[in-house]
């Protein structure tokens, strides 16, 4: 049984994935920030299937908050074999007149913040198996969107996150990969203005949003033992723009 940390676990992809992982048996470090009702629900769900579980607050754009996240999963487990990096938010404006302290805070949460939490989570993984690290990267960084300058910053700083630790670590046996989905159907997206979101779907190959199951899948299969390394997935529908 492996035992994975799954961040902002408690809603949109996060619970998506955690409910796979729930599935597939693993044993899950359960990480939320600050919505105990929702995280009493998740670990309520995980007792009635008797899915071994603990839950984790921590605010990642914390500096030492989310450094000290997975030595508190090790110390509840006695092991850390994988990581999904999934926590993030994103802040759309115009770069021009966007407040610095706005996109310092997409940074701050989406890049440092998944930063930190690897870095902090590395002497543990070296002790597993096969170990393996799934970072939550978005089309946005592939082809920066609209508006989109902070988080698009941030989620292509993940790639190249994604890339450099896959190169170093490689060799130890440590898997890295990104995933980077389209269009999902989340709170994150219930944001975007109709026609933004008629925009997205128009040049997307499906014709259609993402479901949140269907990138969970996607992470699972990544966490997978295997020889996918060093790559940055697409869950986009064929998104063409
Ligand atoms: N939806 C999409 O179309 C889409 C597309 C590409 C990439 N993504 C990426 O996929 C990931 C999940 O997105 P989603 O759509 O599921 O978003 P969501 O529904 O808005 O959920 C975001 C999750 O991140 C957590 N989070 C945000 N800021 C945090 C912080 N400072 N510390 C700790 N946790 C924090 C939230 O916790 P709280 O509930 O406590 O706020 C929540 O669990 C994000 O990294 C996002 O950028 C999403």
């Amino acid at each position: 049984m492996r035992t994975v940390l799954v961040t902002g676990a408690t809603r949109g992809i996060g619970l998506a994935v955690a409910r796979r992982l729930a599935q597939a048996g693993h044993q899950l470090a359960l990480h939320y920030r600050g919505d105990e009702s929702a995280a009493r629900d998740l670990a309520a769900e995980m007792s009635r299937r008797e899915v071994p579980h603990a839950l984790f607050r921590a605010d990642i754009a914390d500096a030492a908050e989310a450094a000290a996240l997975p030595g508190q999963v090790a110390a509840r487990f006695g092991r850390l074999d994988a990581l999904v990096n999934n926590a993030g938010i994103t802040d759309d404006a115009v770069f021009l007149t966007m407040p610095q302290e706005r996109y310092a805070r997409v940074l701050r949460t989406n890049l440092l913040g998944t930063m930190r939490l690897t870095h902090a989570a590395m002497p543990h993984l070296a002790k597993a198996e096969a170990p393996a690290i799934v970072i939550m990267s978005s089309l946005g960084g592939v082809a920066g969107k609209e508006g989109q300058v902070a988080y698009a910053a941030s989620k292509g700083g993940l790639i190249g996150l994604t890339q450099w630790l896959a190169a170093r670590y490689g060799h130890t046996g440590l898997r890295v990969n990104a995933v980077a989905p389209g269009f999902i159907e989340t709170d994150m997206t219930r944001q975007l203005k109709p026609a933004m979101t008629q925009h997205i779907l128009d040049g997307t190959a499906l014709r259609r949003a993402g479901r949140v199951e269907e990138v969970a899948e996607t992470v699972f299969q990544l966490l997978e033992p295997g020889y996918v390394q060093a790559t940055t997935l697409r869950v986009d529908g064929g998104f063409n723009r």
